[in-house]
């Protein structure tokens, strides 16, 4: 999908769709004022009708009105300024209206929002819109892809245009980026292996001069003796690999930032076998990785004068006679020996090492993704995303880069009280912690393999998919990762 702001007149804007607000006492912005009037006040009878219903985000669809546009969309805005909240129910629920058409305008940026920047609206609106013509299409014979291919955003002069134009760059890039990783997360774990994802990383390099792929297999990993990481990968038939994806987009002496993904690309515990309802969504516990992706896909098509490094820890646990068992004891690359007590906490298994190995990059901040954890789920549910950090500072950039993208997350303790859950008497650390914050206490044992760096860990158990009806990847956190790359000074 194409997106761009643009300054139009409503009454002369060739569009499938242009989409307008009242709020609750029907009341248009400017725009749609000067419409209504070219119509003869239809919309404002129609509205006193009551067609509209009432609660915030509904939406009226009406066929052609005037010559120039097939359709208007109305949405119910509230009275007068709108909450970031209450601006992004309208984003998506006119974003979802839209998609059956082949291109849309909308005029919700005349709404006035508190607290937000110049170009924040046309930001939200762009990355509604792109999320929401993002359809599972890959492994059904007759789907078809939604027809949205170009969305505008109407900007009411050109100092507004300016603005906007970042607004709808930097929406495009997260929605695209963020669709990137859904469509590796939706993949099946038989299709989306550890080595379909070096191919992706591959096919990447191809096409972009600056970006630098290299890949450790299961022998440049034993040579780098990284045992914790070997230790998941050896109960599969599937090969591990460490992905290591380079974008140099910036002077060759600016320091790096790092992002370390989790690529489980299927979670069946192993030996601890996982119970059989619902397993088949531990194909997703490759999202960390998928949002690694996204980012590098997104950051390739922006071109933005920084460095950006994208680890990959791609490995399958399964249970099989040459698979981990409890009590087994391995050494991580950092040295420091580990007794895994549960083979279903392979997550911080893989990311020990590649954090380890990350700091080979230099770099200015390290940030994991990772599905990490069910306790994560059950402490936050979907709307957070579990964020974990040894810098104040990094943690509260973030946290804003949530606020702001509507992509958050919220900071969990990561106190020294709760290392001690994860003593062992026969390594360094055992790999559980007890059944108390389980979410913590895997964070605590990552934390001891990052203390050389700024470093933040992101637990998406909970974010990056849904489950039930809609169950599908949501591309989580790539709108926070990409607020939070680009807007880094
Ligand atoms: N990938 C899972 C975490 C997970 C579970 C994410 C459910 C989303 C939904 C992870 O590898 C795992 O199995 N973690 C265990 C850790 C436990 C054994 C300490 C868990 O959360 O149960
Ligand atoms: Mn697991
Ligand atoms: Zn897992």
């Amino acid at each position: 999908m194409q997106s761009n702001a643009k300054v139009t007149d409503i009454n002369k804007q060739r569009s499938a769709c242009l989409i307008i607000a009242a709020d609750e006492k029907n009341k248009l912005t400017a725009s749609g004022t000067a419409l209504d009037k070219a119509l003869d006040g239809v919309i404002s009878k129609l509205l006193k009708r009551g067609d509209l219903a009432k609660t915030l985000g509904s939406t009226l669809l009406l066929p052609q009105l005037n010559s120039s546009a097939e359709r208007l969309l109305l949405v119910r805005a509230a009275n007068g300024a709108q909450s970031q909240t209450q601006f992004r129910k309208l984003a998506n629920a006119s974003a979802k209206a839209i998609i059956g058409f082949k291109d849309a305008t909308s005029y919700l940026g005349e709404l006035t929002v508190v607290e937000v920047g110049d170009s924040w609206s046309a930001q939200q609106l762009t990355l509604a819109a792109g999320l929401a013509s993002y359809k599972f299409t890959r492994c059904l014979k007759d789907a078809k892809a939604y027809p949205l291919t170009k969305f505008t955003v109407h900007a009411v002069d050109n100092k507004q245009l300016k603005a906007y134009k970042r607004g709808v760059e930097l929406g495009t890039a997260q929605a695209f980026g963020s669709n990137v990783a859904r469509e590796l997360g939706n993949l099946p774990g038989n299709i989306c292996t550890p080595d379909y994802l070096v191919a992706e990383a591959r096919s990447l390099a191809k096409k972009h001069s600056n970006l630098h792929v290299t890949v450790l297999d299961n022998k440049k990993m034993e040579a780098l003796r990284m045992g914790a990481f070997l230790s998941v990968a050896k109960g599969s038939e599937e090969a591990a690999a460490l992905i290591a994806m380079e974008y140099k987009g910036g002077k060759s002496n600016q320091k790096p930032i790092v992002l370390v993904g989790k690529g489980i690309t299927f979670d069946s515990g192993g030996i601890s076998l996982k119970p059989g309802a619902n397993m088949d969504e531990m194909k997703f516990d490759m999202c960390g990785a998928a949002s690694v992706f996204g980012v590098m896909n997104a950051l390739l098509e922006l071109q933005p004068a920084i460095n950006v490094v994208g680890l990959v820890a791609a490995a399958e646990n399964m249970p099989s006679g040459r698979a981990s068992k409890p009590g087994d004891v391995v050494t991580s690359m950092s040295g420091q020996t580990i007794e895994i007590l549960n083979t279903d906490a392979e997550g911080r298994l893989v990311l020990c090492d590649a954090l380890t190995y990350a700091a080979k990059f230099k770099p200015s901040v390290v940030i994991d993704i990772a599905t990490l954890t069910g306790a994560c789920v059950i402490a936050l549910g979907s709307h957070a995303t579990g964020l974990y950090a040894n810098k104040d500072k990094l943690a509260a950039e973030l946290i804003a880069a949530g606020e702001s993208s509507g992509d958050r997350a919220w900071q969990m303790p990561l106190w020294d009280a709760y290392q001690s859950s994860l003593d062992s008497n026969f390594a360094d650390m055992q790999n559980i912690g007890g059944r108390e914050a389980g979410s913590v206490t895997a964070a605590c044992f990552l934390s001891r393999f990052t203390k050389d760096y700024a470093w933040a860990h992101l637990d998406i158990a909970g974010s990056a998919w849904h489950s039930g009806a809609n169950k599908g990847a949501t591309g989580r956190p790539v709108p926070l990762l990409m607020e939070y790359i680009l807007g880094r000074k």
